[in-house]
């Protein structure tokens, strides 16, 4: 072979990789609304920035039959790119090949662009589209999966790590996606789940669909375990793209402030009668998010998931920050197991990667009665006052109305190590609302009275205490609040505070690692 020939060799062996497990079955992948694994990368990395590594890899099994069947690159693709300019490594797992399932050199693969984006230090994204365990590669399968799995507990925390689930992702599978940041599952084509239907109805004898069991609908209301479920890849794959937008590229860095054209002083008149006259009807937090947040921007995480507390990122003159906030429109925005879960891990999330965070608290308490209490709403509860309390980035609180006991000390209070904590003027920071605190007090006083009278008593003492107590003034006299703030000039106030603890330093004693309630 002269020097020409051997160009064209590695020409045609590019081609042949590229063109996974053949024409017949990238088709079939389309006919099913699906990219292909290579297709999935380029959308993903800004335009050309893709390399590609280890597209000659084959496996080595001899099982069954499959030593006669080889494809280049072996049912994955993996290598680096950049999006907005910045590294990132991914792998795609190519359901052309062996559907992609996986192999032991399927699973060095992927290990070896983690290894890399440890070392770079730069977010690392997995794409899933795969029936799980090669059968043919028996324990060399499992071991290659414990590989992976290792490798995104030590990454945890060290580099952001995105997985999108755009096809079936089954058994052991799932764990990898579990392990990592953030889980979007794109709609009707992803499925995640430990055993399938038929396994379930052989065990338990349950019918139920693949869908209803582990569809995107699922994991997006019911479980939690999708952070995003995405209309179909398109935008699944912009989403990858939007939430790296918000993280830095390591636990070393800070996240990029980028330039900012909402005026940072604009005064939203909209925010002073936001909150209802009633201090028991509803409004949409959301509605203060997006009037205080850059240019209406805010990407939610776990929408449909808990909507009693809101998360998600957005930015303030270009930096960005992670909010939390209870949700009064959704169960009065009380703090359940779900909700104390689904903010205590986005709390951790930012703290690891330094993200400031935003709290807005309308909260009038934990949820009571034996279901959330057989269902351990005491660990579950502690452990959002634990990551708040163990968070050292900058955090601001503001209380926009309801405050009440334990809750309020959950929601990143001054001695959690709150660093600026403002209220509203409608804010009602108590051990309880009034209505609860006068039930307790005058029980006795109330035994005797005529119905006319106690109702009168009652309505008296609940004034009472309402302009003793249900206020911000309390605890603005004993410095828990720094500030009582006119609600228009929120946006303002967190801009200056952001500014103001930029260079923040705050650390936790030496450990191994803390035993939070999991
Ligand atoms: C080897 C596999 C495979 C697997 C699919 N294929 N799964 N090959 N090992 N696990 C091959 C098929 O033989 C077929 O090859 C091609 O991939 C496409 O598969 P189809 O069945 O034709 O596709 P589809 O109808 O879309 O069904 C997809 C599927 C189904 C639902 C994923 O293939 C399936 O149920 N696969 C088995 C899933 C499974 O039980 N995996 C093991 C789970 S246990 P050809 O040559 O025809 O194209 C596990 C443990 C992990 O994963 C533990 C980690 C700790």
């Amino acid at each position: 072979m002269n020097n020409q020939e051997k160009i064209n060799q590695l020409i045609s062996k590019r081609e042949e990789a590229a063109l996974g497990g053949g024409q017949k079955r990238i088709d079939s992948q389309h006919k099913k609304g699906k990219y292909t694994a290579r297709e999935r990368i380029e959308m993903v990395l800004d335009e050309g920035s893709f390399e590609e590594f280890d597209m000659f890899v084959q496996h080595r099994s001899t099982n069954l039959g499959i030593d006669k069947q080889h494809f280049l690159g072996d049912g994955v693709v993996t290598g680096h790119g950049t999006i907005d300019g910045r590294v990132v490594f991914i792998y795609a797992q190519d359901f052309t090949i062996f559907g992609g399932s996986l192999s032991e050199t399927f699973a060095n693969k992927i290990c070896k662009v983690m290894d890399l984006a440890m070392k770079v230090g730069a977010p690392i994204i997995g794409i899933n589209d795969s029936g799980g365990a090669r059968i043919q590669e028996g324990v060399n399968s499992l071991a290659g999966y414990a590989e992976i799995f290792q490798r995104n507990i030590m990454a945890s925390g060290v580099i952001p790590q995105i997985s999108a689930i755009f096809g079936p992702c089954a058994g052991g599978a799932v764990y990898s996606p579990a392990l990592t940041d953030v889980v979007i599952m794109s709609n009707e084509t992803s499925y995640m789940f430990v055993t399938g239907p038929k396994v379930v109805k052989t065990v338990t004898g349950e019918v139920i669909s693949t869908e209803e069991l582990g569809g995107a609908s699922v994991h997006a209301t019911k479980s939690g375990v999708a952070h995003f479920r995405a209309d179909d890849e398109d935008e699944g794959i912009l989403l990858i793209r939007k939430t790296l937008e918000y993280l830095p590229q390591n636990n070393l860095e800070d996240p990029i402030q980028t330039e900012c054209n909402d005026p940072i002083d604009r005064l939203d008149d909209i925010l002073n009668s936001i909150i209802p006259e009633n201090a028991t009807e509803a409004y949409d937090v959301k509605d203060v998010i997006y009037t205080i947040v850059d240019n209406q921007e805010f990407l939610e995480f776990q929408r449909h998931y808990a909507k009693n507390i809101v998360t998600g990122y957005a930015k303030f003159d270009g930096m960005p920050v992670g909010i939390v906030a209870n949700q009064p429109n959704y169960l009065a925005g009380v703090l359940d197991v779900d909700a104390s879960r689904k903010a205590a891990r986005f709390v951790r999330f930012c703290d690891a990667f330094n993200v400031p965070v935003l709290t807005l608290v309308d909260v009038p308490g934990f949820m009571p009665g034996s279901r959330q209490e057989h269902n351990g709403i005491i660990t579950h509860g502690a452990k959002l006052l634990f990551a708040y309390g163990e968070a050292t980035v900058p955090k601001i609180t503001i209380t926009l109305r309801k405050s009440y006991g334990g809750a309020h000390d959950v929601m990143s209070s001054k001695q959690l190590r709150g660093d600026l904590n403002y209220a509203w003027p409608t804010a009602e920071i108590a051990v309880m609302g009034p209505k609860g605190a006068v039930e307790v007090l005058e029980a006795r006083s109330v035994s005797g009275m005529s119905i006319e009278e106690a109702t009168k008593y009652i309505a008296e003492k609940e004034k009472e205490y309402t302009e003793k107590f249900a206020n911000p003034y309390e605890a603005a006299r004993y410095g828990y609040i720094d500030d009582v703030i006119e609600p228009r000039n929120t946006r303002f106030r967190i801009i200056r505070g952001l500014k103001t603890l930029s260079t923040k330093k705050d650390t936790n004693p030496p450990k191994k690692h803390s035993n939070i309630p999991l």
